[in-house]
């Protein structure tokens, strides 16, 4: 918070020296395969960035030294999209975001930024937003801004109604939108410029669309489990109106109830428990892309102002390199511990998944030594045979679905495979 106090003093206080003209809706240009950057200190004060960043912004490099980042402020921007960015910043967070600036002229321009904490302050590095998710960003932006402006929120209130929005449609925290759209940016520039797919990134999709489907068919699994009871229930109503054989069907019912209750044990424990819904809390699969994504991204950063060299006046891009360099490395440190734990995750599930498919098997021989009694009983054991019928039928359902588990087990395990 302390943090946060000098930057909200250090908006008041310090007026950019330079101004840009009043806003006009004309799109300033720049092309997919550019990237660029701009780092600040803490306070959010520019202190370097390289040549494109100069171009597209139109503020010359004496200009944006020493000039706080709001010199690029475009009024469309909810003042919401920044509480969130601070937020994330001094939380220790990379923050992804989309922004729309204005340049000198007062022309707008589009970014998606990856803002991060580096020594001493920040770092943003951008790229040109073409993926669909801008133009529902621009709208939810849109929305926001005038509430902001009719209802005079505060930037915190902001946030939360942006919040809010993600919310409903389904994205519970702002980590996850942030994963979720970088995603989708790097995807989506990736196929403008016609790049190879990442097959680190790939695997991870595999691993994460087919975790999903697991996750779905446990959950269908434990319900079927859940209604299970009523079998062993009828087994002992009925064998309460036997004269001959009723201890026997009763210890069957008894340990078939026993047996279930183990299984429905097992299966809690192969339940993903449900991901926090704080600010910045992300499920696993979306932490893994954010930091692929973020990694890759970072490395071509690394190789373009490492092949330009540009020379900034004012800026030591040897330094500026060296940043740049450590940043990846670290993206890259946290995009391989998620990778690995997508791998670990994968052979846990495998061990599980085996240990619930012996247990079924245990299940199976007391339906058979239930089928058996109903044979010996034969006339006397009408209804019973019904329950038997029943029981077939459940533990065909509940192959099916240990089947499709194995199979989406497999996928897993051949995506994490590769990975390794
Ligand atoms: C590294 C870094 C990059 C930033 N980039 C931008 C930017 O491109 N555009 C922008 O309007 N604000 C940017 N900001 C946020 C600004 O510092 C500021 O919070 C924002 O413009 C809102 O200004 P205000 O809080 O004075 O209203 C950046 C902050 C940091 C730390």
């Amino acid at each position: 918070m302390n943090t946060m106090t000098m930057k909200e003093f250090d908006s008041v206080q310090r007026e950019p020296r330079a101004r840009a003209a009043a806003e006009v809706n004309v799109e300033e240009p720049f092309n997919v395969e550019e990237m660029f950057f701009s780092r600040t200190d803490t306070r959010g004060v520019i202190e370097a960035y390289n040549n494109i960043f100069i171009r597209v912004s139109g503020f010359s490099s004496e200009e944006l030294k020493g000039a706080p980042h709001k010199l690029i402020r475009h009024s469309d921007m909810p003042k919401g999209v920044f509480w969130l960015l601070w937020n994330g910043l001094e939380n220790g967070h990379p923050v992804g975001a989309y922004v729309k600036n204005k340049n000198k002229e007062g022309h707008y321009y589009w970014v998606f930024a990856l803002v991060t904490p580096v020594e001493g302050g920040y770092l943003s590095m951008r790229i040109k937003p073409t993926s669909p998710q801008l133009a529902l960003v621009e709208g939810l932006y849109k929305e926001i801004r005038k509430l902001e402006l009719e209802q005079k929120l505060s930037a915190e209130e902001s946030a939360k109604l942006i919040l809010e929005r993600l919310a409903g449609l389904g994205i519970h925290s702002y980590g996850a939108f942030q994963a979720h759209a970088l995603h989708q940016e790097f995807e989506a520039r990736r196929k403008a410029l016609q790049m190879p797919a990442f097959s680190d990134l790939s695997n991870t999709e595999t691993i994460a669309v087919t975790s999903e489907l697991l996750r779905q068919e446990l959950d269908q699994l434990a319900d079927k489990f859940k209604s299970a009871e009523i079998l062993t229930a009828n087994m002992k109503i009925f064998a309460a109106k036997l004269a001959v054989g009723r201890a026997t069907i009763n210890e069957i019912a008894k340990n078939y109830d026993l047996m279930l209750n183990d299984i429905r044990n097992h299966l809690n424990t192969l339940v993903v428990p449900p991901v926090g819904t704080g600010i910045w809390d992300v499920p696993e699969e979306l932490g893994a892309y954010f930091m692929i994504c973020a990694s890759h991204l970072m490395t071509e950063m690394c190789d373009t102002f490492e092949a330009h060299k540009c020379d900034v006046d004012g800026v030591d891009s040897d330094y500026e390199n060296r940043v740049l360099i450590k940043l990846q490395k670290e993206y890259d440190k946290k995009s391989e511990r998620a990778v690995a734990y997508g791998v670990q995750s994968a052979a846990s599930i495998q061990r599980r998944a085996e240990f619930l498919r012996r247990m079924v098997l245990g299940l199976s021989t007391i339906r058979i030594a239930c089928r058996v009694e109903a044979g010996m009983l034969r006339g006397k054991a009408k209804g019973l045979e019904t329950i038997v019928s029943r029981l077939d039928v459940f533990h065909d359902e509940i192959e099916a679905h240990l089947e499709k588990i194995q199979h989406h087990v497999t996928t897993i395990l051949l995506a994490a495979d590769e990975h390794a």
